[in-house]
């Protein structure tokens, strides 16, 4: 029996559990995906353990990711360009960790609006937290003809925009002042909210799309509420938009698969279960 978990402190928001099982279910396998909190300072100890314990792997949440990540031995370069990983497996002794984040937000985009790409596109990141670090190679990889960054903490952005231009010094990547951010909308196709405005029991975010081209998207990654108050704006707005669930599904994806040997699909089935347990 393939065993599997999520491991963070706390732990019980998590919602990895729920789709790991319904893929376990789905696909018939003997495997098991639990949950264990584990404090940040435990972090290295407890992966070093975990093969002995029949542990395939884990994932990794808030706030042990990059505990996680100076516990590897071997990372992805996504990884090592973050500082942070989401997704552990054990493989010829080694220690080894991703970061499947914003390859999920990728793929959920390429699933919802495909060929959102094969023009040049002028993306605008709101945000400089984990979300936004966990996006950022990803979208890079896409070749995009602008990534612009918008914060409300010019230190944590300026740190943000430092660290990837070490990673990839000709990434087309500048700043937008966060008072300047809805002046600035007329010249982007791709907005992402990767700030924790808007989820519940927070404050919406405040952007005023009325200068945001007819053809543009509109992406959050706060997935409570589904709708946020800025998705709920852009289709009142006539505006494409993607809700931040499917990130949260398709980064599952690759975890999944190492550890259970089989690529597991995202299905509407998949979706509707998960949503029923959101609230
Ligand atoms: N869909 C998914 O799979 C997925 C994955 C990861 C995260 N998320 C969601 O994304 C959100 C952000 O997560 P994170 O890990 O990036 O959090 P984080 O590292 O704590 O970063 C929070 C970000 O929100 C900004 N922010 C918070 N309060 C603000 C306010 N009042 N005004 C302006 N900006 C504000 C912060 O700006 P400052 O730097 O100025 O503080 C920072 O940029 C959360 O809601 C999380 O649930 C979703």
């Amino acid at each position: 029996m393939k065993r599997a978990l999520v491991i963070g402190y706390p732990v019980a928001q998590a919602r990895s559990p729920l789709l790991h099982a319904f893929w376990l279910r789905e696909y018939g396998i003997a495997g098991d995906y639990g949950r264990e909190e584990v404090k940040p300072e435990d972090v290295a100890t407890f992966l070093r353990a975990m093969p002995a314990r029949g542990f395939a792997g884990c994932n990794v949440t808030i706030p042990n990711k990059e505990a996680a990540f100076q516990a590897c031995t071997r990372t992805t370069a996504r990884a090592a360009a973050l500082g942070a990983v989401n997704t552990i497996w054990f493989e010829d002794g080694e220690i080894w960790g991703d970061n499947t984040d914003g390859l999920g937000f990728v793929a959920h985009l390429d699933a919802v609006h495909p060929g959102w790409d094969t023009t040049n596109q002028r993306i605008l990141l709101l945000g400089a937290g984990g979300g936004a670090r966990g996006l950022a190679m990803p979208l890079l990889e896409r070749k995009p003809m602008r990534l612009a960054f918008s914060n409300r903490s010019e230190e944590r952005l300026g740190k943000l925009v430092a660290d990837l231009t070490m990673v990839a010094p000709e990434a087309p990547v500048d700043l937008v002042p966060w008072d300047a951010r809805d002046a600035a909308l007329a010249d982007f196709d791709l907005v992402i909210n990767t700030t924790s405005l808007g989820m519940q029991g927070k404050e919406p975010l405040a952007l005023d799309l009325s200068r945001l081209p007819a053809h543009a998207i509109v992406a959050d990654i706060v997935y409570v509420p589904l709708e946020t108050p800025l998705l709920a704006s852009a289709r009142a707005r006539g505006l494409k938009t993607l809700d931040g669930l499917g990130m949260l599904l398709h980064q599952a994806v690759p975890g999944f698969e190492k550890w259970f040997g089989r690529k597991p699909a995202v299905t509407e089935a998949l979706r509707a279960h998960i949503v029923a347990h959101l609230a």
